[in-house]
């Protein structure tokens, strides 16, 4: 680990889809023999940047062509007018970029960000990836191929790398173990941490309200379901001046998180509802974000964390692949996460938007 060059990984993340893609290639970074976190933009003690050798940034656009949330902070920095054209001089860089042409400003973020690092004397390790949703394979309609070549300048750029991408260890984040206490033998659960301490979505203030009324208000033939949502306001809890926003964190529904622990059971996996999740810090820069720090059931997690509702992308196979026992199911899962297997996949996911719930033998 000692010799290992460092790589770092930053995210500017709306919905998570940069996220998990950045942690994608953190993983198989990890497995080439690089060391060094993976974190949000914002997260990221920025005055640091200028001692950084390799950065690769994964980037998404939201809104009008703007910069997601838990990048702002950072970008803010970076456009600062007194930072001198050389501050990064040290720094070589790539960016992939995520967008959906379909949008005017087509991965307008990925590209100013491109556009400063360099201004700013950082040196392209690589061309920057725009990735396209509208895709017929999303995002890795454009990703596979590029990461393909970047791994091999990556590469270039330590002696100490595992030739290949063996892809039979699957890397985790944090050391995860369950605790089969219940969580109300816990004393020292903080609500207000769990909900907006180094929360990465950086939720602020948050609220529990009540819906009071949910109806849609397009006709049953228009192809959206646009609704008026109402809701029950804890009325002297909820302090407002003009222009802030009200983010929603939506919660799974009771329904699937039932079907998500039959699932468990049908398969004999002894996990409760009840049971703590513990998480342990696993890799040098890496530290566990406060709000996972709380005692968590895994109810918890399943109901506000997990998205039940995703559609597995091929990525997701191939961490199944890693992780599954059965051998059949290990095949099926090669396959579809497989270059080959994308026809496959499309039909099998993407198409008939398969939930993650729904992708069980
Ligand atoms: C509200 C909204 C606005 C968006 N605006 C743009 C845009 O201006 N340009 C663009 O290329 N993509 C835009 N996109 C597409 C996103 O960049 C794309 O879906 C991306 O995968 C989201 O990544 P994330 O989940 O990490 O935020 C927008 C998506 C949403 C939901």
């Amino acid at each position: 680990m000692e010799n290992n060059v460092r790589l770092l990984v930053l995210f500017g993340s709306q919905t998570y889809t940069a996220q998990e893609i950045a942690e994608r290639i953190w993983r198989d970074t990890k497995v080439l023999g690089f060391k060094g976190p993976v974190l949000a933009m914002d997260d990221y003690p920025i005055s640091n940047l200028i001692y950084e050798k390799l950065v690769l940034f994964v980037c998404s656009t939201t809104g009008d062509g703007d910069e997601p949330d838990n990048m702002k902070t950072f970008w803010k920095f970076l456009l600062r007018k007194n930072l001198p054209s050389n501050s990064l001089i040290n720094l070589k860089y790539a960016v992939v970029g995520l967008g959906d042409s379909s949008y005017a400003k087509f991965n307008f973020a990925a590209k100013k960000l491109q556009k400063r690092l360099s201004q700013l004397g950082g040196t392209p390790l690589h061309e920057t990836a725009l990735c396209d949703y509208q895709h017929d394979l999303g995002h890795n309609g454009v990703l596979s191929s590029w990461l393909k070549n970047f791994y091999t300048k990556l590469k270039l750029c330590s002696t100490n790398v595992t030739p290949e991408i063996t892809e039979t260890k699957f890397v985790p984040r944090w050391k995860v173990s369950l605790n089969k206490r219940g969580i109300d033998d816990v004393d020292d659960f903080n609500e207000d941490i769990y909900f907006s301490n180094g929360n990465t979505a950086h939720f602020v203030n948050p609220l529990h309200l009540e819906i009071e009324k949910n109806k849609r208000i397009t006709d049953e033939s228009h192809f959206q379901d646009v609704r008026l949502i109402t809701f029950k306001t804890i009325n002297d809890k909820l302090k407002f001046d003009p222009g802030d926003t009200l983010n929603i964190r939506p919660r799974n529904s009771t329904a699937d998180i039932k079907d998500l622990f039959d699932i468990f059971e049908t398969h004999n996996l002894d996990i409760k509802a009840h049971y703590i999740l513990n998480f342990e810090e696993c890799h040098e820069d890496m530290p566990v974000p406060n709000f996972l720090k709380q005692p968590l059931s895994v109810y918890m997690i399943a109901e506000q964390y997990w998205d039940l509702k995703a559609y597995p992308t091929q990525y997701v196979f191939a961490l199944l692949a890693l992780v599954s026992e059965d051998k059949l199911e290990r095949e099926k899962c090669i396959e579809l996460s497989s270059p080959e297997g994308q026809e496959e996949w499309l039909n099998y996911c993407r198409r008939p938007r398969r939930t993650i719930l729904e992708v069980k033998n």
